[in-house]
């Protein structure tokens, strides 16, 4: 498909700018005690709301100026011209030659009709698909909707893998509170045969709705997972002897009452023996990681109940809008993009923590990482030509306080700058006291410690001061001048949570965009499971199999097969 080369942002006059204005900083020294002494208005220029959340740049390694280059290097690359592509449904996923549309599906009810693309009412195929869904769960929720034997459902089952499972458990895993019908969900995703064994091991078969979740239907892992589900329930109905009844066998009624799908690939559903009525669609220009939204996020649309989902639609929906009609410089979601282009490829950065401090955000770092590292680990721009810089930034993290007593030694004193982003709240649904001591209150005061000791650290001299022997000065310094940005909410509602997704999806965007690549597609996966297809039969059958394989991996195969039991 005919495309527009991307800008090679390393050409464009704000990169020689941000350069020049990299050089003169280091040369003056990056002192952000200096730089908050001087200008007492610093964190009032360097903060933004959000929807709900309120975003403080003020302690990450930059002047206002900087950010004016960067929203400066976002028009140059054409930045504008691209969200507004993404919105309007253009293939900007050129090597699938897709629409990238995951924003119509958080448009409401009211945009029905606007946006055409490709001869589709956008909006009402996804308002008509979440009718459909509401409607379930409201059947799942009330007990109208039961197992085989009459039972209500009372767990949820996602089978699912990448953007199938990522979206769901974590938003699940963050919306727990508002699981309100006395409904709870597990994730299996693994084709370790683990993962399923100990999430089937204390399920009550009568009570359980598997939603077998794949965009395509042919992820090797979901349709083994999917089988073996099958297998499970119908083999635990059976020794209950509740699978025939008058001579009758059952197990097609128990599939099609402990069985739904959501997919793309509709006619791959029903081969599975599942009820067309109960297989939610979605469409190829909603990418896995992006689709937490769609009908994968069924499971969550059955716990938290259709109200708590369409708040979480709102949310999303929110920062939309934002995105799309703030101008570059006070644009706090393309800036933030930009600032992690600024760190990637001018502080030369390879990582980037995420630090909730809130546990119910425990799978959030996870969840980014598909999100980040699938949409921008590339090195080919979007026309087939190589990157011409750095790309890609490695997410990770884990919830506050636990990764303080883990890895935060190296990002306060390490060789490494390690950009953080802490997000918090000023509430929670679990309120404690600790005799007089407010517990969340303590622990946002960690989240606050953290952020102030690495943007300001501790001199020699104030080490000193407290008496420490001089040869141990040097390990008790904390240089400071390690950036943070923070991201504090009112709360966790599943309208912020939509909030703080659609941020990451439009950052991801924003760095993709600086970087020329196609943040929409996934080849790097394909080869690896290529390959699996290929090898899993020198596993224990086929010695021609094995015969083709390079002398390392013969040599693993031949370890297996002596040492399987
Ligand atoms: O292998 C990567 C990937 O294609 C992801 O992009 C996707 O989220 C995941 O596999 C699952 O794919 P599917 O929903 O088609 O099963």
């Amino acid at each position: 498909m005919a495309i527009n080369p991307p800008v090679d942002a390393t050409s464009t006059k704000a990169w020689a700018a941000l350069h020049q204005h990299f050089d003169d900083m280091q040369r003056q020294g990056i002192d952000l005690r200096a730089w908050f002494a001087k200008d007492p208005q610093r964190t009032e220029k360097l903060s933004f709301e959000l929807g709900d959340l309120y975003i403080d740049l003020s302690k990450n390694l930059i002047q206002p100026e900087t950010l004016s280059l960067l929203a400066q290097l976002g028009r140059e690359v054409g930045l504008e011209e691209r969200i507004e592509a993404m919105f309007n449904g253009e293939h900007i996923n050129n090597t699938e030659d897709r629409a990238v549309l995951h924003t119509a599906l958080r448009r409401p009810e009211e945009d029905r009709g606007r946006l055409i693309v490709d001869g589709q009412d956008v909006v009402s195929d996804v308002r008509d698909t979440l009718k459909r869904i509401y409607a379930f769960a409201d059947q799942v929720r009330s007990g109208s909707w039961t197992g085989l034997t009459g039972k209500r459902i009372t767990t949820v089952v996602n089978i699912g893998i990448g953007g199938s499972d990522l979206g769901p458990v974590m938003a699940y895993e963050a919306l727990k509170p508002y699981a309100d019908a006395g409904i709870s969900a597990r994730y299996i995703s693994n084709i370790d045969p683990n993962d399923l064994a100990e999430k089937t091991r204390d399920l009550d078969p009568e009570t359980t709705l598997f939603i077998i979740v794949s965009k395509t239907f042919t992820t090797l892992e979901t349709l083994t997972n999917a089988r073996q589900a099958r297998a499970w329930l119908l083999k635990s109905l059976g020794e209950r002897g509740l699978l025939s009844k008058d001579g009758e066998d059952l197990s097609a009624e128990a599939i099609r009452r402990h069985f739904i799908a959501v997919s793309t690939a509709l006619d791959k559903v029903r081969d599975f023996g599942i009820d067309p009525d109960n297989v939610f669609g979605f469409w190829n220009w909603v990418g896995g990681r992006y689709s937490v939204d769609s009908a994968v996020g069924t499971s969550l649309a059955i716990t938290i109940g259709p109200e708590r989902f369409e708040e979480f639609l709102k949310g999303f929906n929110t920062v939309d809008r934002y995105f799309c009609a703030t101008p570059l410089d006070r644009n706090v979601v393309a800036l933030m993009g930009l600032l992690n282009v600024w760190y990637v490829n001018f502080f030369g950065a390879h990582s980037h923590a995420v630090l909730p401090y809130d546990q119910y955000l425990h799978r959030f770092p996870a969840y980014l990482q598909q999100l980040t590292m699938e949409s921008n680990g590339k090195s080919v721009r979007w026309d087939g030509t190589p990157v011409t810089s750095l790309t890609g930034e490695i997410f990770w993290g884990e919830p506050g306080t636990n990764g303080q007593h883990a890895f935060y030694q190296l990002i306060h004193q390490g060789t490494r700058l390690i950009p953080a982003d802490f997000i918090a709240f000023a509430n929670t649904p679990n309120p404690a006291k600790d005799g007089d001591q407010d517990v969340h209150e303590l622990f946002l005061a960690n989240f606050l410690a953290q952020t102030k000791a690495l943007a300001f650290g501790k001199t020699a001299d104030e080490v000193r001061a407290e008496g420490t022997p001089e040869a141990i000065v040097p390990a008790r310094v904390f240089t400071g001048n390690r950036p943070t940005t923070s991201i504090f909410g009112d709360a966790l509602p599943p309208a912020a949570l939509g909030e703080l997704i659609a941020l990451y999806e439009h950052i991801t965007l924003t760095e993709g965009t600086v970087w020329g690549i196609d943040s929409f597609d996934q080849w790097g996966v394909e080869l690896g499971k290529k390959l699996a297809r290929e090898i899993t039969p020198a596993g224990s059958r086929d010695d021609q199999a094995l015969a083709e394989q390079d002398q390392s991996t013969k040599s693993l195969i031949a370890f297996y097969r002596a040492h399987r039991r």
